[in-house]
Formats: structure tokens, C-alpha cells, sequence
């Protein structure tokens, strides 16, 4: 609608990855199948209206020249991409035996720690609100009282809980709220001594972008400090990137305060010590960092990316969660057992250098949203298949 807005009215729309089980009682295969065409069938009209071509969801991994070729033409398997040769006979062995550990593991472990902040973070719609719910259901399960915090709109965490529990408090960090409600405070505290000149002044100051950055750092540190007695699970929490740049703000906001606030004898006001959540994140004692990703190349390719950035904010992530992992379904569609392969590459790619630890969630038929459903899925013993 934008860009037809702006007259650029010639277009077409291409749906990638489009699925036809060929098993009728595979029900793996047929809720994947299922996904696809309900979201098809939703899409809003100005999508709906465009002429349309369908790519089927192809059996090989769509990187590299060979794949890439095959991915428009007839439905052959390109010749085995560099990386996958070799696999043949290994593959039957590795099957039984996935480097990956189920959930329910993860929470025994975190859960054994007492208290900490769980970060979950991973590139969009991998499943971090649905890892971070399941842990923070898990951590319950297993007799702590847990906040889970979102910078997601409030309304995906509680979606994917579809209700309530006992000792799980659900918090968000609204980076426009926060924001107004730290100008707010700057200007009753330290506009309130000056003359309408230096309040025109300060909250000239305080429009700059920067505020915003500051005021999350606060939300943000806010949560990071209760997580030195309890268990705060952070779903979507702050890159390596916008750590280092909140960090910056911090030096902004003690100047800030210093600039505004001095007591009668010069001093710098006290109880505004600025305590960087950083040094906390990077405290491996109080703070686990969990990235999600789902086994193919691409996201992959930045999950590992997102961990460098990270590890330059020298946080190092504490374990991997495969998502969505056809290997662990146990799906007997041929198309999706095909796929297997590429799966399996990325999964040992995780497991051989990217990740210390790695944690595996199955494509579930059924969507994991409920706590009921969340709960089964980290409960103690639980296999993690479905
Ligand atoms: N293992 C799974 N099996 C089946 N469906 C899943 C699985 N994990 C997540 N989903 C579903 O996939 C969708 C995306 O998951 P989720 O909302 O947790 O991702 P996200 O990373 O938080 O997304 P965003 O980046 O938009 O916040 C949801 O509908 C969720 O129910
Ligand atoms: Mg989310």
C-alpha cells in the first residue's frame, strides 16, 4: 500500500515456501500445510488482488548457485551444495543422536542457578516470546516466582500465555512511555528550581533522541538489578549493538544530571549513580543469554552474527535454541525428511562452533500457546517431542 501510494502500482506478489504434504496422516506435515494456506486465505485484500506466483517449498537448502537455479525450475534436487557432501552414511548415525538437549533440560539448569536474567533474543518471528514464555512457565514449575519482561507489544507475551499462573508477574518495557515518563521526572526534579528560560532550556535538552535511548537503559536497568534476587526472563532484549549504544547514554545521562543537579555546595547530587546494567549482563554468574534460532542457513548466518555482536559487548551467549526442528518432529513427510538434511547441517554447524550449549524445540503440530501447553513442553523429564 505504501509503495502504491508513492505510484509504484506494478506488482506482483511471490509467496516463497509454499507446502503440500504428501503424507494425509502425517500430522506434522499437514499443520505446516495447514499454516501456509490459512495465511493465505487471510491475507488482506491488497495482497490478495495482486497476480500471484507460488514457489513450493523445495526439499534442499535455497543457498548456492546449484540450489538457487533449482529452487524456479522443476522440482530436482541440485547437486549436493559444498557442506553437505559427504553426509550419506554418517546421516543415520547422527539422526539418533541430535546434538541438542529438550528444553525441559534448560530449565532444570537455570532453575538450579536460584535467580538470574534470562535473555532471550534471535533475528524476528524465530520464537523468542515463545522460548522465554516457556521458560519462565518452567522456572515456575519448578517453585520460583519469575518476571517476564517484553519490549514486544504487551499483547504477544499474553497472547502466547493465554492466561495466568502463580508466581509469573508479565512486564513490559514501552520505550514511548518510558520515555515521556522520564521527561516527566527530569523536569519535576531538576526543572523545578529553574526559571521558565532553563525549563524551556532542559526540555529543549531533553527532546533529543538520546532521551529515549536513556530512558530504556533505565527500564531496562531497572530489570536487570531484580534479577540479582530473582528470575527476570527478558523476551526480545537489546542487541550487543544497542547495549554499547545504551551504554553510551548512560556518560549522557550522568552529564545530564551533574549539569542540572548540584547541591548548594557544589557537590554532584547523590542517589543518582548511574550502575550500567552492562557490567551485570556480562556477568555470567547473574545473566544467561539464550539465542533462538531456526535450523536453516540464513537464520543461522545471523544468529552467529548476532553473537559476535554480543561477544564485542563482550557478553558471551550461554546456549543456542533450535527452533522448529523438523529432525526432532518425527514427521515421515518425504519432502520435510528431505529437508532433514539441510537441517542436520545446520545443526552441527551450531553445535560444532557456534554454540557452547544447544537446546532443540520440535515443529509442534500444534503452535505452543498456553501455559498448559508451554508448561508440557519444559516440564521436568519432558522429552521435548512431540
Ligand atoms: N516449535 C514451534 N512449533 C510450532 N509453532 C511454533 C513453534 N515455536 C513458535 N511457534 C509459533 O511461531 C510463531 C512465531 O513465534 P514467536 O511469536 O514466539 O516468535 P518471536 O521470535 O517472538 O517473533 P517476533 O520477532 O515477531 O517477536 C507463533 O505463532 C508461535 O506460536
Ligand atoms: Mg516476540
Amino acid at each position: 500500500e505504501e509503495l502504491r501510494s508513492l505510484g509504484l502500482a506494478n506488482q506482483r506478489l511471490a509467496i516463497n515456501g509454499v507446502f503440500h504434504a504428501s503424507d494425509p496422516n502425517d500430522p506434522i506435515a499437514q499443520a505446516i500445510e495447514a499454516l501456509g494456506r490459512e495465511a493465505m486465505a487471510t491475507m488482506p485484500d491488497t495482497l490478495a488482488q495482486l497476480p500471484r506466483d507460488e514457489v513450493p517449498l523445495r526439499a534442499f537448502d535455497t543457498v548456492g548457485l546449484p540450489a538457487l537455479r533449482a529452487l524456479l525450475g522443476a522440482s530436482v534436487r541440485p547437486e549436493p551444495v559444498e557442506g553437505l557432501a559427504g553426509f550419506g552414511q554418517a546421516q543415520a548415525e547422527r539422526k539418533a543422536s541430535l546434538p541438542a538437549e529438550p528444553l525441559s533440560r534448560m530449565a532444570d539448569e537455570l532453575a538450579a542457578k536460584g535467580h538470574g536474567l534470562i535473555m532471550v533474543m534471535g533475528k524476528g518471528g524465530v520464537g523468542k516470546t515463545t522460548i522465554a514464555a516457556a521458560l519462565a512457565v518452567g522456572l515456575v514449575q519448578r517453585g520460583h516466582s519469575v518476571h517476564l519482561t517484553t519490549t514486544d507489544p504487551a499483547a504477544h507475551v499474553a497472547d502466547t500465555l493465554n492466561g495466568s499462573l502463580e508466581g509469573l508477574k508479565v512486564g513490559r518495557i514501552d520505550p514511548k512511555a518510558e520515555t515521556e515518563a522520564y521527561i516527566a521526572k527530569i523536569m519535576a526534579s531538576k526543572g523545578k528550581d529553574l526559571d521558565e528560560q532553563g525549563r524551556a532550556l532542559l526540555l529543549e535538552d531533553l527532546q533529543s533522541p538520546c532521551t529515549e535511548e536513556v530512558a530504556v537503559f533505565h527500564a531496562f536497568s531497572r530489570v536487570v538489578n531484580t534479577a540479582r534476587s530473582a528470575f527476570v526472563v527478558l523476551d526480545t532484549a537489546p542487541t550487543g549493538h544497542s547495549l554499547l549504544l545504551m551504554d553510551a547514554t548512560g556518560a549522557y545521562h550522568r552529564q545530564m544530571t551533574q549539569q542540572y543537579e548540584t547541591k548548594a555546595d557544589g557537590s554532584s547530587a547523590s542517589g543518582l549513580h548511574i550502575v550500567t546494567p552492562l557490567m551485570r549482563l556480562q556477568d555470567a554468574s547473574i545473566t544467561h543469554v539464550v539465542i533462538v534460532t531456526l535450523p536453516e542457513t540464513t537464520p543461522v548466518t545471523q544468529a552467529a552474527a548476532l553473537q559476535d555482536d554480543l561477544r564485542r559487548a563482550h557478553i558471551e551467549p550461554w546456549a543456542w535454541v533450535i527452533n522448529k526442528s523438523i529432525a526432532a518432529s518425527g514427521t515421515s513427510d518425504p519432502l520435510l525428511r528431505a529437508r532433514l538434511e539441510g537441517e542436520r547441517t545446520q545443526t552441527q554447524r551450531i553445535a560444532d562452533g557456534l554454540a557452547k550449549r544447544t537446546f532443540v524445540l520440535p515443529w509442534l503440530a500444534q503452535p505452543p500457546v498456553g501455559v498448559e501447553a508451554l508448561g508440557t513442553l519444559v516440564a521436568v523429564g519432558a522429552k521435548g517431542l512431540s
